[in-house]
């Protein structure tokens, strides 16, 4: 396929500010199913004004962090544990949004930040790895973010909570993903939180299957693409999906 037919594809109407971006950048950096996506589906949920300080929790190579600054004129503090913030600051220089995106590396447990310091919290892909533990919200997120304020995620979850055993053709990392309808009561027991969405991103599991096709289309397919892609199309939308979920935070 040409260049030109590849940004076709990766090209969708209900995320048009992603079109805007270099599929090449996009495969080069991913992590997970296309983070532009994920990360639009997350601002449209959201409220995003120039010049709010926002946390980008588990911001990996930093492509949402750099998209939010970009789209929505935001600061952002690109925080996460795998990725080197001096890797990341090379790409966000590239961008041409140093002086909007500040890369750092931290534990979700352990931020280095002031209490009520961010106007707004979001996390792509990356909640599942540190939020499911009950008391995380309470203990390390909530307190940084400014009083009616929102936090927001999307990330992988089962339209219906996985079986035991799991199907055949599912291997044991799907285990990670809770259902939608748990992550909505995981949220709505904190009664500092208002919680104002919980929902199953529409259309997530032809997304991911998309974001397959879109990288096979590009030849740039590996063989841990390959074997996800096998079990989404075997899955055929039964347990793999995505979470969206925004809450605020009381003003008491
Ligand atoms: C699947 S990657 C997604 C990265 C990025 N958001 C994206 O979609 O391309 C998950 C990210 O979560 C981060 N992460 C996992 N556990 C973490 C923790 N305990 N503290 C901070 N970040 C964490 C990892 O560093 C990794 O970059």
């Amino acid at each position: 396929m040409t260049k030109d037919q590849i940004r076709e594809m990766f090209r969708l109407d209900r995320y048009p500010l992603s079109a805007k971006y270099d599929p090449d950048w996009v495969i080069d950096n991913e992590m997970g199913p296309n983070v532009l996506w994920v990360t639009e589906a997350m601002c449209q949920a959201i409220e995003l004004r120039p010049g709010m300080r926002v946390l980008d929790l588990g911001c990996g190579k930093a492509l949402s962090s750099i998209f939010l600054a970009k789209e929505f004129g935001v600061q952002v503090w690109a925080t996460d544990l795998w990725i080197s913030p001096t890797e990341n600051l090379q790409r966000i220089r590239e961008a041409g949004v140093e002086d909007q995106v500040f890369p750092i590396h931290a534990e979700a447990h352990s931020l280095p930040f002031a209490d009520e310091f961010f106007d707004a919290i979001v996390s792509m892909d990356a909640y599942h790895f540190f939020g499911t533990d009950i008391h995380y919200l309470e203990t390390y997120m909530l307190k940084l973010l400014k009083r009616g304020r929102q936090i927001g995620i999307v990330t992988p979850a089962s339209p219906n909570q996985l079986p035991v055993p799991l199907p055949d053709y599912l291997g044991e990392w799907a285990y990670f993903m809770n259902s939608v309808e748990w992550w909505r009561h995981h949220w709505d027991r904190f009664p500092e939180l208002e919680l104002e969405l919980a929902e199953e991103l529409p259309q997530g599991w032809e997304l991911w299957v998309h974001w397959h096709e879109c990288v096979k289309a590009a030849n740039r397919l590996k063989e841990r693409h390959l074997s996800e892609l096998r079990e989404l199309q075997a899955d055929g939308g039964r347990h793999f999906g995505f979470v969206r979920m925004v809450g605020r935070r009381r003003e008491q």
